[in-house]
């Protein structure tokens, strides 16, 4: 972060003028560094939803909203989904790096040495009913790990930071898998050390007992690469709920928990599961322009699902990405006319023909195509989002251990803009 000489200058009711620093990043917008602001005028600013807000400086990931453009660690989005394996990325966001071949093999041996639960971790999912919703199984289960792991806790110590990162990117496989496993009534599927991080997902997802389950080359692809897609995006809600949560210095297991929780809402990850619902609701082409009016009527709550983002003003690179994965993954399946599909194609066409969405810049996100592919592999509904969270846990735990590092980092503490009652006595009793 460069601070430049360039200065904001504010005037306020005629005083005297006060300068505020302008900061210049390496990719993105400038910002006026508005630490001092308080301190010199009593002045809070206003931002409601942080929508002109950097909340932290970050050297992770960076997205170019215009030009539909998402870096991890300067690489394009495009080039990692193309020529490296999702643990080359999770390796990438935490260490700064893509693993040369030793650092990846001692990598992902640390990773399959660790994917198992602790016993007595497994007989928590008893307690839930079968049919609770996986997202709030997975709140359960990764907070109840802080219950189990309370040695590698000083984390001003790289070993413990190392210890939780490979011990929660081994583990949240295994977690997701059993969640959907208890909810159908399977019995649980250790993992394979044999197998890749998406093979063995899969393993433990669909493999039984019964026989051995070899999981299809072509799923397994496009499976790493939808987590590759997933697993990280600067500083979304759920991220910054991460950082926020960490930045009390709690530990990174509650940390993940609450990030989950945030991730669950329909307007960030549980996009996807809405989505499928809305393209089963919509259910035919002839019924897409009544769905696109409803969207458009500001007295409908109907939004079109899949469809917009904050920061992206362009196509969202991961939309793009995704939907070559789901004809891909079709195709393998001999699914090429599968309905939903060809309704998602036919929406998006009539959608960016439509003035509507082309003023505001709608375009479909990465949450548009993910659940059509998902559902095309077997994956149900209700885990959509599960999947999403595991992909994304290697970027929080990024995110958390980078907040952690920053000397400048201090327990957020956001303030208000107070519209209350005014100051008034209890009335004498
Ligand atoms: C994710 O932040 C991230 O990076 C998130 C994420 C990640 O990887 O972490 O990318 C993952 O969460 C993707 C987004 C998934 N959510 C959805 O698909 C839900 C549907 N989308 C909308 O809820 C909405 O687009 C948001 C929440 C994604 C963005 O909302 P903003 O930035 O607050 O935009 P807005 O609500 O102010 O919308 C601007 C205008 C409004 O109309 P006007 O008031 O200007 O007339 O666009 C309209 C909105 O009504 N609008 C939509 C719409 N999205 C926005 N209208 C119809 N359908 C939609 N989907």
């Amino acid at each position: 972060m460069m601070t430049s000489t360039r200065k904001a200058i504010l005037t306020i009711d005629g005083q005297e003028p006060i300068e505020l620093p302008i900061l210049e990043p390496v990719h993105g917008h400038d910002c006026i560094d508005i630490r001092a602001l308080a301190g010199k005028t009593g002045l809070f600013t206003y931002d409601s939803g942080f929508v002109s807000t950097a909340s932290c400086s970050s050297k992770i990931t960076y997205i170019d909203g215009e030009r539909g453009e998402l870096l991890y660690r300067g690489y394009p989005i495009e080039q990692l989904a193309a020529k490296c394996e999702f643990l080359d990325v999770a390796y990438l966001l935490k260490h700064g790096e893509l693993p040369d071949a030793g650092q990846k093999k001692t990598f992902v041996d640390i990773i399959k040495t660790h994917t198992m639960l602790h016993e007595q971790i497994v007989r928590l999912y008893q307690g839930f009913r079968r049919d609770s919703h996986p997202m709030a199984v997975m709140v359960g289960m990764v907070g109840a790990l802080s219950a189990f792991y309370h040695e590698a806790w000083d984390f001003s110590d790289e070993t413990h930071r190392n210890i939780s990162f490979n011990r929660i990117v081994a583990k949240l496989p295994t977690i997701v898998a059993m969640a959907y496993k208890y909810s159908i009534g399977e019995p649980f599927m250790y993992p394979r050390n044999d197998l890749s991080y998406a093979a063995n997902f899969m393993h433990m997802m669909f493999g039984t007992p019964c026989e051995r389950y070899e999981p299809n080359p072509v799923l397994v692809h496009a499976l790493d690469t939808i987590f590759t897609l997933h697993a990280d995006h600067e500083q979304n809600a759920s991220t910054s709920t991460v950082r926020l949560a960490g930045s009390s210095r709690a530990n990174p297991y509650a940390c993940i928990s609450a990030g989950i929780g945030c991730l669950w809402g329909p307007a960030h990850g549980g996009a996807n599961e809405a989505c499928l619902k809305m393209l089963e609701e919509i259910g035919d082409v002839s019924r897409v322009p009544e769905y696109i009016r409803r969207a458009k009527d500001k007295n409908d709550p109907f939004r079109l699902m899949g469809f917009g983002h904050r920061v992206y003003k362009n196509f969202d690179p991961r939309a793009r990405l995704m939907q070559k994965i789901c004809a891909d993954v079709l195709r393998e399946l001999e699914l090429e006319d599968d309905p939903l599909f060809k309704l998602a194609l036919e929406l998006e066409r009539i959608a960016l023909e439509d003035d509507y969405f082309v003023k505001r810049k709608l375009y479909p996100n990465v949450d548009y195509y993910s659940g059509i592919v998902q559902k095309a592999m077997g994956i149900p509904t209700s885990m959509f989002t599960c999947i999403f969270a595991l992909a994304r846990t290697v970027g929080w735990m990024a995110q958390w251990e980078e907040m952690i590092l920053d000397s400048e980092h201090k327990i957020g503490r956001p303030r208000q803009l107070y519209i209350g009652v005014p100051r008034r006595d209890v009335p004498p009793s």
